[in-house]
C-alpha cells in the first residue's frame, strides 16, 4: 500500500484575478502580483488555466509568471497543438491537462483519458519529454485513472467539482458519495505510483474533508480564494486556507 503523503501543497490558481481585469481590459489587477502575493501568504505553487478563448488568462501572463514566479507554476491547458507549443516554449514546472469546451462556464468535467488514449499519448510524451511534469485532471473514477496510468502520467488531479456541489446543495447523501469516491480513487491512484492532485470547488466549509485524503500531495484551488480576497485580502484568504488544510493532517 502506498504511504500517506505528509505535505499537502496548495496550489493558487489566479485565473479570476485576470477575470476582474479583464472586465475592464486595463493593467490591473495584476496576476503576476498577486501569485507574488500568494506564495508569500502560503501558497507552494501557481495554476493558471490558458484557455483557448483568453477569456482570463492571456498569453502575456504565462510569460510573466513563467519568467518572475518563484514557486511552480501549473499551467492548465486542453491538449491542442496550439497549447503544447505554448507549454514547450515556456518550460512551467508542470501542465495539467483539463478537457475545455468553448461554452462552458468552468471545466465541468474531467478529460476523457481512457477514450482518447491515441490523441492524448503523443501529447504526454512530448511534454514528459522536455522535463515538464504532466498532470491529467479526471473524474475520480478507477477507469480514467488506469487509463492516466497507461498514458504514462505522472500525475493525475481529481476532480472535486461534484463534490463541491453536493456541498453547496446541502445534501447530505451526495456529500458522502462524492467524498467516498474521492477516497476510492486517491487510494487506487496511490497504489498504481501515481501522485495524486484535487481541485474544483473547494472553499474554506468544504476543504477539510478533501485535505484529510491521505494520499492527496496537492490542492488547486482558485475561485473561493479570490472571492474571499474581496473581503479579506488575497494574503488573508490563502492563509486561512492553509491553515484549514494543514489542520485536517494529522
Ligand atoms: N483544478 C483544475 C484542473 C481546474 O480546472 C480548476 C478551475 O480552473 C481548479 C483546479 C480550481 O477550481 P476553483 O477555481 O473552483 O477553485
Amino acid at each position: 500500500m502506498a504511504s500517506p503523503v505528509r505535505t499537502l501543497r496548495l496550489g493558487v490558481n489566479i485565473d479570476h484575478v485576470a477575470t476582474v481585469r479583464n472586465a475592464r481590459g486595463g493593467p490591473y489587477p495584476d496576476p503576476l502580483r498577486a501569485a507574488v502575493l500568494a506564495a508569500e501568504a502560503g501558497a507552494d505553487g501557481i495554476t493558471a488555466h490558458l484557455r483557448e478563448d483568453r477569456r482570463h488568462i492571456g498569453d502575456a501572463d504565462i510569460a510573466n509568471l513563467s519568467r518572475h514566479l518563484h514557486i511552480p507554476l501549473n499551467l492548465e491547458m486542453a491538449a491542442t497543438a496550439e497549447m503544447i507549443a505554448i507549454a514547450l516554449k515556456h518550460k512551467p514546472h508542470a501542465c495539467c491537462i483539463v478537457p475545455e469546451r468553448r461554452e462552458e462556464r468552468t471545466t465541468e468535467g474531467g478529460l476523457n483519458a481512457a477514450g482518447e488514449h491515441n490523441r492524448l499519448a503523443p501529447m504526454i510524451r512530448e511534454l514528459s519529454d522536455s522535463g515538464i511534469r504532466v498532470s491529467l485532471f479526471i473524474a475520480p473514477e478507477r477507469k480514467q485513472i488506469e487509463a492516466a496510468k497507461s498514458l504514462g502520467a505522472p500525475v493525475v488531479e481529481l476532480h472535486t467539482g461534484a463534490y463541491g456541489e453536493a456541498c453547496l446543495a446541502g445534501d447530505a447523501t451526495a456529500v458522502a458519495d462524492q467524498l467516498s469516491a474521492l477516497q476510492m480513487a486517491a487510494k487506487t491512484a496511490a497504489s498504481l505510483g501515481l501522485e495524486v492532485h484535487g481541485g474544483h470547488g473547494l472553499t474554506f466549509d468544504n476543504v477539510q474533508a478533501v485535505a484529510a485524503i491521505p494520499e492527496l500531495a496537492e490542492l488547486n484551488i482558485g475561485h473561493f480564494l479570490v472571492a474571499e480576497s474581496i473581503f479579506v485580502g488575497l494574503a488573508a484568504s490563502v492563509r486561512h486556507m492553509r491553515e484549514l488544510m494543514d489542520k485536517a493532517r494529522p
